[in-house]
């Protein structure tokens, strides 16, 4: 059961200075969030009406994956049209309207800019195949002539994160490089074209009114001269964190420092982040150079175990990686690429973040409730993926029918599970799709899913839905939670952290035992009831809680 103790009002406003700093920022997964029109999509109107929703949450901003116009070959990550909205989630009207709402309520919104590559239906993909070899279109992505007597073998060794080569022929004999599915060519930034046209898309996005921009594979833009074998070297798991050819080569700075000029144009401090897998946290620093983008995810952080020491070390690396640039320290524990963390924590350790057993549901709600609050104590910025306030769990068992998720078409198994946490979010606990829309559900939704609906998880002090409400209001609150660049770690037995900042004590219980500790003050919120007896305090297994000193 969770303990509320306290009611803070919002007094955080999302104008203010340094607004991104510290701000809880949710991931709207737009075909699944909710369906506006009634087709079994989500769509823009679906977010649009919903955003009072996410206002009393207490986000301070919300990320939406991409909605423009694309074949949906990797639901939405192949654009076709970069200033266009796919038909499917509405129009540059809606966009606008959803703009102006949100910022009408004080939400901020971050939109996705995919940068690597564009779909092959983009018209200068079209443009460069219809013109063929020689064509200087052809000079805007990487179009290389095939290895071997006829040219019938790949330029190189690469593969595709999604399996199978990197490379695929076209009917002239040339072949093109896509580090993603055959269906997403990847971009030749080498080429003034490329770079000049994502500082036009840039700039048409901040013109609409947004207040970032969430940038996809930041770290592949550059690829290292001569496009390298890998020789030996092992291939890509998604987007692992190995040094790679293709990865976090030096030449993509220049860019975000363009980029970067860009933002500072604008008025009200729009922003950056960056999805960057590095191999090492120093190396995610780089995006975030006082004259780069402002934030970067923290992979190394989801892929954490729930672990106290684990979670320590990770937390001190990310804290001391960030300071020497100056840039806020992120946190996320979910996202629409890896199995939510109420599964993650439910299966033993060292799985991954590719998880096929549902494993044991309860503890896994447990420790993921109490992995949110420690989440949500520690300075800098945190990511929320829609459904987690719910408890949501990965659908495990999704039919390989229904599936859709490219890299599952092509990896045989070796990844290909994104989507279990994709299925579109319950808001009632009836309805053809618990709420999410009057036309169904573009991926089924477990039965189990209704007593797991906004609906019904509201007013409920024990669900975990307010367990977030709470959270994010006592944030509010108190922005010591959110501010600065340190911890102050305090005594604590193993298996346990509790960690300080100002006049507020986190404690977490990583250990499958109750443990009693100093009653550090006053209760504020707790993931389970902890008990409190004079001066000491219960807090049981799996169990996180915020105390006022
Ligand atoms: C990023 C996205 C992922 C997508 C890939 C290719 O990793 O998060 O969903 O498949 O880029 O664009």
């Amino acid at each position: 059961m969770t303990q509320h103790l306290t009611a803070p009002a919002h007094t955080r406003d999302s104008t203010r200075p340094g607004w991104w700093r510290d701000a809880v920022i949710y991931q709207v997964y737009p075909r699944s969030f909710a369906d506006g029109n009634g087709d079994g999509m989500g769509d823009l109107k679906g977010v649009r009406d919903r955003l009072p929703y996410l206002k009393d949450l207490g986000v301070d901003a919300v990320w939406l994956s991409p909605f423009y116009a694309s074949p949906q070959a990797d639901a939405g990550y192949d654009v076709a049209d970069y200033r266009a909205i796919d038909p499917m989630f509405g129009s540059l009207l809606d966009a606008d309207a959803l703009i102006r709402d949100a910022h009408a309520l004080g939400l901020r919104i971050i939109v996705d800019l995919v940068p690597n590559h564009s779909s092959d239906r983009h018209e200068w993909f079209k443009r460069a195949l219809r013109e063929g070899p020689g064509s200087p279109l052809r000079a805007r992505y990487h179009f290389r002539p095939g290895k071997g007597k006829n040219g019938e073998l790949p330029p190189n060794d690469w593969e595709s994160i999604f399996g199978g080569p990197a490379w695929t022929r076209t009917e002239d004999g040339e072949w093109y490089l896509h580090l993603f599915a055959p269906e997403q060519p990847d971009f030749n930034w080498e080429h003034p074209a490329v770079a000049d046209e994502f500082r036009s898309i840039l700039r048409f996005w901040l013109d609409m009114g947004v207040d970032g921009f969430r940038v996809d594979v930041a770290h592949g833009l550059i690829k290292a001269d001569g496009l390298p074998d890998l020789g030996g070297h092992d291939q890509l798991k998604l987007l692992g964190n190995d040094v790679m050819p293709f990865f976090d080569q030096d030449g993509v700075h220049a860019i975000y420092r363009s980029w970067r000029k860009i933002l500072d144009e604008y008025p009200g401090e729009r922003i950056a982040v960056a999805e960057a897998w590095t191999p090492t946290v120093e190396r995610t620093a780089n995006y975030v150079r006082p004259d780069e983008l402002h934030q970067a995810f923290n992979f190394q952080y989801l892929g954490t175990a729930w672990d106290a020491v684990e979670l320590r070390a990770v937390i001190d690396l990310s804290l001391d990686a960030m300071r020497p640039v100056g840039a806020p320290a992120t946190w996320v524990l979910s996202n629409h690429d890896v199995t939510r963390h109420a599964t993650r924590f439910a299966n033993p350790a060292g799985l991954g973040t590719q998880i096929r057993t549902a494993g044991d549901r309860e503890l896994g709600l447990r420790r993921a409730r109490a992995a949110t609050l420690l989440m949500l104590a520690l300075p800098g910025s945190a990511y929320l993926y829609q459904g987690e306030e719910l408890g949501l769990p990965d659908v495990t068992d999704l039919p390989d029918e229904v599936r859709q998720d490219p890299s599952f078409f092509r990896a045989a198994g070796q990844d290909g599970f994104r989507d279990g946490c994709r299925v579109p979010i319950p808001w009632t606990v009836d309805g053809p799709s618990y709420g999410f829309g009057s036309g169904g559900s573009w991926l089924p939704q477990p039965d189990s899913w209704a007593a797991l609906s906004v609906e019904a998880q509201t007013g409920d002090p024990g669900s975990t839905l307010e367990l977030y409400r709470s959270a994010l209001a006592v944030r509010r609150a108190r922005p010591e939670l959110g501010a600065g660049d340190a911890v102050e770690w305090l005594d604590a037995p193993d298996g346990v952290l509790v960690l300080r900042r100002g006049g507020f004590v986190c404690v977490a219980n990583t250990t499958s035992e109750p443990v009693t500790l100093p009653a550090y003050g006053q209760l504020l919120l707790a993931s389970s009831t902890v008990r409190v007896d004079g001066d000491a305090a219960e807090v049981p297994a799996d169990t996180t809680a915020w105390w006022a000193v």
